[in-house]
């Protein structure tokens, strides 16, 4: 018997020198202990053999509808789906899937699809921006499919720019977010700017150290995969992050210290429609940042004195206040809290977002191995408009995802 949490999950590949990628993706599911099965192109088995994909999901392989007719495969593999993932996407993939092509296995098993759809693109800039793939690229997302933005960075040959695969990882945890909610992905932030602050700041006390926190930025980052894939565009200033995983498609602004931190969420907030703070911010700064690296010396450690960082939430609330930013913009806090003998994390909390006047703040308990670094997070939705939301203990995509429905619907939009 198959346990219910075992999905049935198709990956496509697609013709691109970045198949050798989906072998990744396809580990991610297997190793999950989901039954995958691997639908590649011809061309795509020009760069990876079928006997790869048949020993790393542990299944045939096919690339047309006359394979196995008797058990009508080409309708059978996509009506049973819970998911179906496509990397690379090649621009004639798209092409072919937007026009409802059934012209080989995959993309016959496409139109029998029912579940999800996540294509993770992949191809040269050029042909990424033609107007031909961008309307494809439209219509298949009209249609309700999800089409990641390309990661940026080196192609295939000496050039760079918009058309890497996004990473295996992050295309893995797309995917899962989508088995955990298949709505979870809704095509509803297209052209909204979305500014989030994620990781931890850092305090140089000399040239070799510094004051620092244990934020990885994953939930900020979970923030910003989720939105671009939602349609937004997506600016996050980034401070010391570990094991995140750029999101593609994202632009990344890396600062270190808060008043830098400061510094860019200020220049950028009048461009934002949304700021969401998920960054750990130091609340104090050296007041001295010696040039050489200090030494231990004779007398033992020297005290350090300190001096208080901007609140750069508050701050940028104020700023609204006083027109310096659009007043409809939304601005979103994150209160990261251990209780303590004057209360409880929700206590706090509410102290907290009284204190910013956000319009939303996400309450996280935190220390004891609870949210930083962690995969998965949890916590409370408060909102201006009175309500508390219990956030169950979920993966930190999904814990942005609900984030993002709740606050679409204040955006204000022309
Ligand atoms: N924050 C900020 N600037 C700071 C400190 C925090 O913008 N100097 C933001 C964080 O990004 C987060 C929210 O304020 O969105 C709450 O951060 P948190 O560290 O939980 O609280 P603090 O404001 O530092 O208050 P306290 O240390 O008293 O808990």
């Amino acid at each position: 018997m198959t346990s219910p949490a075992r999905k049935r999950i198709l990956v496509g590949v697609g013709g691109g020198i970045a198949a050798y990628k989906a072998c990744a993706v396809i580990r991610h599911f297997t190793e999950a202990g989901h039954d995958v099965h691997v639908i590649p192109t011809d061309a795509a088995l020009n760069f990876v053999g079928a006997a790869t994909f048949e020993a790393l999901s542990g299944h045939p392989v096919s690339t047309t509808v006359f394979d196995r007719v008797d058990e009508v495969a080409h309708v059978r593999l996509g009506q049973e789906a819970d998911l179906f993932v496509v990397a690379p996407a090649t621009a004639d993939l798209l092409s072919r899937a937007a026009t409802g092509r059934a012209d080989d296995l995959l993309t016959a098993s496409l139109l029998t699809a029912r579940c999800p759809v996540l294509f993770a693109p992949a191809m040269h800039t050029e042909m990424w921006e033609h107007p031909a793939t961008v309307d494809n690229v439209t219509m298949l997302r009209r249609r309700g499919s999800i089409v990641m933005p390309p990661a940026t960075g080196r192609l295939t040959g000496r050039d760079s720019g918009a058309g890497r695969l996004p990473e295996p990882a992050e295309i893995g945890m797309l995917g899962d977010l989508l088995l955990d909610e298949p709505e979870a992905l809704p095509f509803d932030l297209d052209g909204v700017h979305i500014l989030i602050s994620a990781g931890g700041t850092r305090e140089a006390l000399d040239p070799v150290r510094y004051l620092g926190n244990h934020s990885s930025g994953k939930q900020g980052f979970a923030l910003a995969r989720a939105a671009a894939a939602r349609g937004a565009d997506v600016a996050v200033v980034a401070g010391s992050t570990s094991g995140a995983g750029d999101p593609a498609g994202v632009e990344i602004v890396p600062i270190a210290s808060a008043v830098e931190l400061s510094d860019e969420m200020t220049k950028r907030a009048r461009e934002a429609d949304v700021i969401i703070m998920a960054a750990a911010v130091a609340d104090f700064r050296p007041v001295v940042v010696a040039d050489a690296k200090i030494k231990k010396g004779a007398t033992g450690p020297a005290p350090i004195e300190l001096e208080t960082n901007p609140d750069i939430l508050a701050g940028l609330v104020q700023a609204r206040g006083r027109g310096e930013i659009g007043a409809d913009t939304v601005i979103v806090g994150f209160a990261a809290e251990t209780g303590d003998e004057n209360g409880g994390v929700l206590e706090h909390g509410r102290a907290k977002f009284a204190r910013k006047g956000c319009d939303l703040l996400v309450v996280n308990p935190v220390g004891s191995g609870k949210a930083f670094g962690t995969e998965d997070n949890t916590g409370w939705l408060l909102s201006t408009a009175g309500t508390e939301t219990a956030l169950p203990l979920t993966s930190k995509t999904l814990l942005a995802s609900r984030i993002l429905d709740a606050l679409s619907p204040l955006l204000h939009r022309d």
